[in-house]
């Protein structure tokens, strides 16, 4: 039986959530011949990662359907922090790893099905200025050379951010404290990679696609329509996103998401950058597809659950408000408050 069937239930409240920041949950043991970590971070230092939401997700799984759950997908993959943690938690089974960006693609690729090429790449890599400037400048044409480019500019660019106008950590006269090369551990880095091998050698990663996200949700609901899952959509900010993101989003496109999304029955959720202009959007879009507009919660389609999901930023030692809109019915009340 699917996720899917499993979620249907009775509509929550609109509530606040709070994350709570401890430890992450202790994954049920399950029986697998590997050597695994239960816990893993990805090797990418991603602007909007979601690593922190992790102890959210898993709540939320648990509390709405069976874990593990059968697929996982990420149509914005990024550093796909909640994947990653949920495969080695064992908490789902395979993953769909899906992003636009050609760099982004070729790095999940190479890191699921040719690891120890990668490995190679970054124990040998001269972590340099001039290597920055050489793969800044040209980051290559196949698919080794565009993973290594990726890994290589994300963990020696300013907070890891790909896009264009990012500088070299340390800035172009090194002058700082903090050198070209003061993210750049490569035994860690290549200890997380082999572990993603694993995954992938496991058969634990379904795909890994360079789509953007109307073509990944059609795909995937042709393949895996039979197949309990859960969507989580992570789009590039709604304000700022194209200094960030090599791909970004107009508002034309998170109208087409938000179109996409409130005619998706299969289960969903969406974070974003707070904003209210999003709710009225997705308000919108609800109302286009035939739902009540008013409290986003349709008669007999998909729920609508708007929630404020506060996290802490820990980089900048306060508080960030990160937005979470689901079709699912359960909320964990764990790290809910305010309601
Ligand atoms: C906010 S980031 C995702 C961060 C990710 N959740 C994490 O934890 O690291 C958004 C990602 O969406 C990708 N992207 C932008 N436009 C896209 C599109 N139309 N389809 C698929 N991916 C897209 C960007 O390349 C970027 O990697």
């Amino acid at each position: 039986m699917g996720l899917a069937t499993n979620l249907v239930g009775p509509a929550d409240p609109e509530v606040q959530l709070t994350i709570n920041l401890g430890e992450l949950p202790t994954p049920a043991p399950r029986e697998r011949k590997t050597t695994r970590n239960p816990d893993l971070h990805s090797p990418l230092r991603y602007p909007g990662g979601k690593r922190q939401l992790v102890p959210f997700f898993v709540d939320l799984l648990k509390l709405n359907g069976r874990t593990p759950l059968p697929l996982f997908i990420e149509p914005f993959t990024g550093g796909a922090a909640v994947s990653l943690h949920l495969l080695a938690a064992d908490l789902v089974d395979q993953v769909v790893l899906a992003d636009l960006d050609p760099l982004v693609y070729a790095f999940w690729h190479q890191a699921c099905y040719q690891t120890e090429q990668l490995v190679d790449d970054i124990a040998a890599a001269d972590v340099t200025l001039e290597e920055w400037h050489r793969l800044r400048a040209n980051p290559g044409r196949t698919l080794r050379e565009k993973a290594y480019a990726c890994l290589f500019l994300n963990r020696t660019s300013y907070s890891g951010i790909l896009q264009g106008r990012a500088g070299p950590i340390g800035g172009q006269k090194q002058q700082s404290a903090y050198k070209i090369d003061c993210r750049f551990y490569k035994d860690e880095i290549i200890y997380r990679l082999r572990q993603i091998g694993q995954l992938a050698s496991d058969n634990r990663i379904a795909a890994v696609r360079r789509t953007g996200v109307q073509t990944t949700v059609k795909w995937v609901e042709e393949q895996f329509n039979e197949v309990g899952r859960l969507y989580y959509f992570d789009p590039p900010f709604w304000e700022k996103g194209e200094r960030l993101y090599r791909k970004a989003f107009g508002r034309r496109e998170h109208e087409q998401l938000a179109s996409l999304l409130t005619g998706l029955e299969a289960p969903w959720v969406l974070s974003y950058d707070y904003h209210d202009e999003i709710i009225d959007l997705y308000r919108e879009s609800a109302q286009n597809e035939g739902h009540e507009a008013s409290d986003l919660v349709p008669a007999g389609g998909p729920r609508l659950h708007k929630t404020d999901l506060l996290y802490c930023n820990r980089h900048k030692g306060r508080g960030a408000t990160e937005l979470i809109i689901t079709n699912l019915p359960h909320l964990p009340q764990e790290h809910v408050s305010g309601a």
